[in-house]
Parts: structure tokens; C-alpha cells; sequence
């Protein structure tokens, strides 16, 4: 009788939207269990700390979304924009609800917003810098965002979507598939080693630049 030895067993490499999600998910932690997303999160955020947030949003997503724009026939950075992603349309709606039609003398980016949109508008010239600002931005408003609604809703009586255009994406259509669709993407980029450090990277400085963000607004409303 012959023994037979079992095949040497290998692991196949984790896709790299897993190896993105992994070397990143304390930032994202911190991002989300930061003072002012807790305050956020418990329903104990002053409607103002609301609608500064919602502010800062509309300066950071002028900016993706222009950068999105510049890059749209880029072979890496094209893939992942889509029409029905735009937010800055649905951050409109929401701040002219929040503070009136002349909402747009009664809002600036705080310093480190203005970090954060130098660092996007730096991503025309590395395109795969921008997918990190893409991926965490809209991941993060797919994913985590749709509890934020269901909150926001509650905590501020917002009626019929006023207030929270920014979370609605009912344009997509299934938000799982898109989620998988969008991995997908991530994975079928064709990265050597040293390109997927960097988007890694970048993504880790993005979610520092949301948390700096959100430690100033935690700063003022909290
Ligand atoms: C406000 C508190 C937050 C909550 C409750 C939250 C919650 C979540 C949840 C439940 C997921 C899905 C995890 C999964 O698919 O297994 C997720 C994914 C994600 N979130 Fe958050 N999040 C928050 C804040 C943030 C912030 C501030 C950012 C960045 C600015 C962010 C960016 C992301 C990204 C990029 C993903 C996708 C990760 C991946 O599947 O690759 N989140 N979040």
C-alpha cells in the first residue's frame, strides 16, 4: 500500500480590497470612535456640530469631485467615479435646509479641512492617491454613512430626506452590490508592490486628515 503525501497546502494572497480593509482598519477606528462621531452616534450632537459637519463635507467633496472630474479618463483612477456618486448636489440641498438659502456666506473650511482638500487636490498628479481619497470617502458614506442617517433622522427630526441628501444613494441601487462591485475594482488593479504601499498609505493619511476633521468640529460643538 502507498502512502500518498498530501499536496503542499498554499494560501492564496488575500485580494488586495481585503489587504486594503486590514492595514487600515484601526484609522478607521479612530475615525469612528473619535469624540464627535461618538456624540454623533449617541444622538447627543447639537443640531449647529450637525450642520458644521455637513459644512466641511461640502469643501472636501468639491474637491474629490473635481479632481474625480480631471481624472475621469485616467486607466486607474477613471474606474471609480460614477455619476451617481456625485455628493456635492445632495450637500446643497442639505445646507440650504440647514441654514438658508444663503448658506454659502455662512460657511469656511477650517484649517484642517484645508488640509484635507490641499492634500485631494496634490491627487490630480498621483491617481492612485485619489482612489485612497475615493475609496475612504465613499466606502465610508455607502457603508458606516447609512447608519448615520438613520441617526441624524432620529436625533434631529429630519423629515423626507431634508438634511440628509448627503447619505441617500438610492441612485446605486443595491449598496451590498455596489460595495462588491467597487472591491472588485480595488482588486483588479494592476499594482506592483510599491503602488499598493502607496495607495495603502494614502488611505492611512486620509483617514487622518477625516479624524483631524472631526477632532476640530469636536473641538467647537461637542
Ligand atoms: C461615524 C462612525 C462610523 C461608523 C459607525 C462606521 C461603520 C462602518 C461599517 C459598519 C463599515 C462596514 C464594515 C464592513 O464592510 O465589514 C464601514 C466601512 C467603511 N468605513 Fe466606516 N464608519 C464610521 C466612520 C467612518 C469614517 C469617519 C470614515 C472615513 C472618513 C469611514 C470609512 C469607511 C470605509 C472606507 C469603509 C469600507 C471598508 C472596506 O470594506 O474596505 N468610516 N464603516
Amino acid at each position: 500500500m502507498s502512502v500518498t503525501t498530501p499536496p503542499p497546502t498554499t494560501t492564496a494572497p488575500d485580494p488586495f480590497s481585503q489587504r486594503l480593509k486590514n492595514a487600515t482598519w484601526n484609522d478607521h477606528s479612530t475615525a469612528e470612535h473619535h469624540g464627535f462621531t461618538k456624540a454623533l452616534l449617541e444622538g447627543e450632537l447639537p443640531l449647529d456640530g450637525y450642520t458644521a459637519m455637513v459644512a466641511q463635507h461640502h469643501f472636501a467633496y468639491v474637491a474629490l469631485e473635481g479632481v474625480a472630474r480631471e481624472l475621469a479618463d485616467h486607466p486607474v483612477a477613471g474606474g471609480f467615479h460614477r455619476p451617481e456618486l456625485e455628493r456635492v448636489p445632495a450637500l446643497e440641498r442639505d445646507l440650504e435646509h440647514l441654514l438658508g438659502s444663503e448658506w454659502r456666506d455662512r460657511i469656511s473650511p477650517s484649517r484642517p479641512t484645508r488640509t484635507y482638500v490641499a492634500r485631494i487636490e496634490q491627487m490630480v498628479d498621483h491617481p492612485e492617491g485619489f482612489v485612497a481619497h475615493h475609496y475612504t470617502r465613499y466606502m465610508g458614506d455607502v457603508s458606516g454613512g447609512q447608519f448615520i442617517r438613520r441617526v441624524a433622522v432620529e436625533t434631529y427630526g429630519f423629515e423626507k430626506g431634508a438634511g440628509t441628501a448627503f447619505y441617500d444613494f438610492g441612485a446605486l441601487g443595491s449598496l451590498p452590490r455596489f460595495r462588491s462591485d467597487y472591491r472588485d475594482r480595488l482588486d483588479a488593479l494592476e499594482l506592483d508592490e510599491a503602488a499598493a504601499g502607496l495607495l495603502i498609505e494614502e488611505t492611512r493619511l486620509a483617514y487622518r486628515l477625516n479624524t483631524e476633521v472631526l477632532a476640530d468640529l469636536g473641538r467647537h460643538h461637542v
